[in-house]
This record gives structure tokens, sequence and C-alpha cells, in this order.
């Protein structure tokens, strides 16, 4: 086992190479390399060990058909969203609008831009802060490692983001599909409002659906699966992430302690309830946490659409006053941004539950 040192080198070189897992691949590796193996020790090895505990009841992750809306039956699609926000925090919607051809283009965009020459990817592999459009492989490599390299494209913060700065191999989808995932998030935002007993227009007045972060993610295939993970153990920091999935499968959730898969189900978006609508919630919608199984299989290529706002906005968050009782008090403090980041980092790092010190 590589001592600390090695280890330190190790990540320095695989950063400076910028060419990601990918090119891990690309330089035919047949072992996981040390850096990325999750140790027994390591805070997120039990993310690591398949499922824990029995899984007698396998869940399926709910279906909620959007077709019912303009059917005439809105009050169904309310209740079921309602029920999945509430149990599993996580659903597939089916019949959106968003043309299925948008859904394959932003699939195979992504995947074309991962796969670019290493010399051309390498000009967007950075972790400049004030970089809006860039790639990079794991949030904190000296914290933990992941299997998986990802494409940020900010596309709000504070401006419009200029469609000049996307790679151009995928720069057209993207803008497409940004404009499709916000007219679906003004949907779902009403439908949400509706499904906590309140105004449609509340969520939207509170400017839920207007930001936007693209973090496009390409888990290579592993030889050693069992070794890693492809996305840690997580909850999202965002109102809500509607989430892409090709075919390949891994992505699970944690619910009721156990791991439950989110089988692919084509044509569907995956709407997961990020950790300000359990906020503002009050506690009503969960944000559960989640993570990426590594597999032999592959490529396997996502989109998560973050609908959030800047991480230096000053505007507070907070439970909503028309949620709030003598019986139902406030869960959670007001607080800005910034007071989240601090906690949340505080928090990733020593596995706790980031909402939990947000309570009042
Ligand atoms: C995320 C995430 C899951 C996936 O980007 O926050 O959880 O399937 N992605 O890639
Ligand atoms: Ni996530």
């Amino acid at each position: 086992m590589a001592n600390t040192q090695e280890l330190m080198q190790q990540i320095q070189a695989f950063d400076e190479s910028k060419a990601g897992v990918k090119g891990l691949i690309d330089d035919g590796i047949t072992k996981v390399p040390s850096m990325f193996i999750c140790k027994p020790d390591h805070p997120s090895a039990e993310d690591i060990s398949g499922k824990p505990g029995h899984n007698d009841h396998q869940l399926d992750i709910p279906v909620v058909d959007l077709g019912d809306v303009a059917a005439g039956r809105p009050s169904k699609v309310i209740e079921d969203i309602r029920h999945a926000a509430e149990s599993v925090g996580f659903f597939h919607v089916v019949n959106h609008g968003v043309p299925k051809r948008v859904l394959e283009e932003m699939l195979e965009g992504i995947r074309g831009f991962h796969e670019l020459p290493r010399e051309v990817k390498a000009e967007y592999y950075t972790r400049d802060p004030m970089r809006k459009v860039k790639y990079f492989s794991s949030y904190n490599l000296y914290k933990s490692r992941a299997w998986r390299d990802s494409l940020f494209c900010d596309m709000m913060a504070p401006e419009p983001l200029d469609p000049q700065e996307l790679p151009p191999v995928c720069r057209d989808i993207t803008m497409e599909y940004t404009n499709e995932m916000h007219k679906l998030g003004v949907t779902l935002f009403e439908l949400l409002s509706e499904a906590l007993g309140l105004k449609s227009d509340h969520l939207e007045g509170l400017d839920c659906a207007k930001e936007h972060l693209i973090a496009a993610h390409y888990y290579p295939p592993c030889p050693e699966p069992e070794l890693t993970i492809g996305t840690g153990k997580h909850s999202d920091g965002t109102f809500i992430t509607l989430l892409l999935q090709d075919h390949i499968g891994g992505l699970q959730v944690l619910h009721e302690n156990q791991w439950i898969d989110v089988v692919p189900v084509p044509g569907s978006v995956i709407v997961n309830i990020g950790n300000f609508m359990q906020i503002i919630s009050n506690d009503k919608f969960v944000s559960v946490d989640h993570r990426v199984l590594a597999k032999k299989e592959g490529p396997r290529v996502s989109v998560g659409f973050f609908f959030k706002h800047a991480d230096t906005s000053s505007r507070l968050y907070e439970p909503s006053k028309e949620l709030i009782s003598k019986e139902n008090p406030p869960i959670y403090r007001t607080m800005t941004m910034k007071e989240y980041f601090v906690e949340y980092h505080k928090n990733i790092l020593n596995g706790v539950f980031a909402l939990e010190s947000l309570k009042v």
C-alpha cells in the first residue's frame, strides 16, 4: 500500500495530467490505482460495500406521469408528487414534454466532450472558481476521490453564460437542453408548490427556477469496481436537481437505511429533492443521500441540472412562513448560502448530514 507521500505524489501527477479517469483507461490500466481505493478506515468505506442490510423489500422509484396534467388530472399528479417527495425524495417524470431527441443529443454531446482528445480537453481542466465552464475529476482530490470525470457549466453567475464559452462539441445542445430543463423546472416548481399546499407560484416567487448549474458526468468502465465508487454518498445542495442518466445504471438512493437502485427508465427525467427544498418545506419533503457505484460496464453518462443560487448569494433561506404554525415550529434557522456552505463543507468531511447543524 502506498504511504502518504506516495499517495500525495500520485494524486498530484493525476491532477497535472489533466486527463481524468478517462485518461487512465486510455492508458490501458487494468487495476484501480491506489489513490482511488476506498480503504476500510476511509469515512466513505461503508459506501462501497454494496448493499448494506437485507434488500428484501426492493422498492421501485416512483414514476410520475406529467401527461395527466394535460389530460385533466392535475390533482392526481400533485398527489403523486407529494407522496414521492415526502417518502423517497426521488422520482422519475415521464411525458414531461422534453423531446426525446434533446435528451439523447445531450447525453451524446456530453459523451463527445469527455471523449475529446486529451490535449483539447486539458484546456478546460481547472479548479478555478472563477471559470464558468470547466472539467475535473472529483470535487477535492485531496479529500476523496471517485471514479468519474465531470464537466461543469455555470449557466448564470452572475450573468447568463456566453454560449461561446461552452465546448463546441456540446455547445448548441447544452443551450437547448438548458431551455428545456428550465421550462420543466417551472412546471415542477408549480406542482411542488401545490403539493406543499401553497399557491402555485410560491416557489418560483423565491426564484427557485432562475439559476442553473450543469454537472455532466462521465463514469469510465472500471476494472475493479468493488474497490472504488463512482460518486460517494451525498445529498444535493439545490432546490431540486433534474437528473438525466443513460441505460447503464449504478445510481442508488438511501431509503430506510437500504440502498435502492434507480433503475433507468427510458425517456424519463429524474427529479431529486435538494437540501433547500427540504429547508423551505420544513422537512415535509426529504432530500436523501444517494451515490453511484463504479461498474465494469461503461462508460456511463449522466447530467445533473441543478436549480440553485450562486454560492455567494446573500439571500436568506428559511422554512416558508406559510408552513409554520404553533404546532409546526420552524425546524431550520434562517441562513445565507454562505452559512449553508460553511456547514456543508464541515459536515461533508466528517460524514454527518449537513442539514442537522442548520437546525434551530
Ligand atoms: C449529482 C449526482 C448522480 C449521477 O450530480 O449530484 O448525484 O447519476 N449525480 O451521476
Ligand atoms: Ni447528487
